[in-house]
């Protein structure tokens, strides 16, 4: 397939800049050393060319500014057919656990079912309801530091960054806290679907785990529906928006969607970031002496490695961006872990820096599909952080830097595994 890139037209060269940008692209998205070491591929590719139409056929943009338009721009619509197993026919979609639901999910539809989706999950997911857990989230950190403190050294991927999101956005839909540890291992299994490049063999892994967590979130709505609780999943039980409620295949979808959204993303925010600081011991020793930072350093965590690192759309229209006209129908990834190193949008972008203060990061999008659990992911990251600083003051790396291991996953970013210690 031809490839186009806005890279200037009209000299021989540009072919060659066009298959560089290519073979960056198949690097970054194909091997396990680009999906694991993404930022030099990034730059690479963001200073060649703001938008480039690779191989496999998609687009993909690489600024800030660009990234912005395409998750903002009404005609950047979802269709998660063109992006998932784009080698699968559309009525085969039924037979796949990890797949039959996406269609009808808030985070893969578009307006107007996306308005009403949104509005009656928005209901129950409100700043004040996100607000009333920040006492829980503060027992749930504190009892996990105190696991910690006990074992004086573990694997904190495993017994900190995993458990904390689980256990609140758990407690927040009712899940009983004897369940969480089971479904790790299943959601994350399903939440592999969203990385590029999926095989049959992927997809069948990804349809274990999704049979797994969807027999049981099936079981969980109709036990709250016959006998609600004070939680989440009560609450979208019984939204209403006049006539209009969500339907036992949507709230089964939706109990899927926030427990997958909710705890890989944060498990890797938590993760991505306490590696950022361990590999920055100056700037974690300016947090300890300034712990009022920790806000502001929880969004240079979310810019610095982001969990989440690219978005997907389909543009309905021809929509211009980055000087380049890309064409109706196309397939467009925006890369957000790049426009995050994007220098015309940050000072000394590769550097982290626990005060700067500059364009908001895109970590949780932009636009009408901006993350629902935004808030209660941030409040998680400051709650663990501003402990872990503070109950900890030798907090250290168990193992040697290049030990640690980033999990071959480009969509949703995170650490294999982080072996840490404290006296
Ligand atoms: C660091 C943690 C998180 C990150 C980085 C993150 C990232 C994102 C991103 C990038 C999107 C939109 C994708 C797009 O535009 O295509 C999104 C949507 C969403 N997220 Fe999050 N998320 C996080 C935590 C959470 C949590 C804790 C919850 C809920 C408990 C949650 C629930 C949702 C929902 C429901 C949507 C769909 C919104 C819509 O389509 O209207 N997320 N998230």
């Amino acid at each position: 397939m031809d490839t186009q890139s806005n890279i200037p037209s009209g000299q021989s060269d540009d072919l060659v800049s066009a298959d560089a940008v290519d073979s960056i692209l198949a690097d970054l998205f194909l091997t396990p050393e680009g999906l694991t070491d993404p930022y030099p591929r990034y730059e690479r590719v963001r200073e060649l060319t703001p938008v480039h139409q690779t191989a496999l056929g998609h687009w993909v943009v690489t600024r800030y500014d660009d990234v912005d338009t395409l998750m903002r721009h009404q005609q950047g619509l979802k269709d998660p057919y063109r992006v998932f197993a784009p080698w699968l026919k559309k009525e085969e979609w039924p037979e796949h656990a990890a797949l039959r639901r996406l269609p009808d999910i808030l985070l893969w539809i578009n307006p107007p079912d996306h308005t009403r989706l949104r509005k009656l999950a928005s209901y129950a997911f409100t700043a004040k309801a996100v607000r009333g857990m920040r006492p829980r989230i503060e027992g749930m950190v504190s009892s996990l530091a105190d696991r910690l403190q006990e074992a004086g050294s573990l694997d904190y991927m495993k017994e900190f960054a995993y458990p904390l999101p689980a256990m609140a956005t758990g407690t927040m839909l009712g899940l009983p806290e004897a369940d969480l540890p089971h479904l790790q291992d299943p959601m994350r299994a399903f939440q592999d679907v969203y990385e590029l490049g999926l095989t049959a063999e992927d997809l069948a892994a990804c349809d274990a785990g999704a049979a797994i967590t969807d027999a049981y979130f099936t079981d969980l709505v109709n036990e709250r529906r016959a006998k609600p609780g004070d939680d989440l999943l009560s609450a979208l039980i019984a939204a209403k928006d006049g006539d209009d409620r969500l339907t036992q295949g949507e709230l089964i979808g939706m109990c899927n969607l926030l427990f997958g959204a909710g705890f890989e993303t944060t498990t890797n925010l938590l993760g991505n970031g306490l590696f950022a600081l361990l590999s920055h011991p100056e700037q974690m020793a300016r947090l300890r002496a300034e712990p009022e930072l920790i806000p502001g350093a929880v969004e240079e965590m979310l810019r610095f490695d982001s969990p989440t690192q690219l978005v997907n759309r389909v543009v309905d229209e021809a929509l211009e961006i980055g000087g380049t006209l890309i064409p109706a129908g196309a397939s467009v990834i925006g890369l957000v872990g790049s426009a995050h190193r994007d220098a015309r949008r940050y000072t000394d972008p590769d550097v982290f820096d626990v005060t700067r203060q500059e364009a908001s990061v895109l970590s949780f999008s932009s636009g009408i599909h901006y993350c629902l659990g935004a808030g209660l992911a941030r409040v998680e990251a400051q709650v663990a952080f501003t402990t872990l600083l503070t109950r900890f003051p030798r907090l250290r790396l168990d193992a040697d830097f290049d030990e640690v291991r980033f999990r071959p996953r480009l969509t949703l970013r995170g650490l294999e595994s982080l072996p840490i210690a404290v006296d």
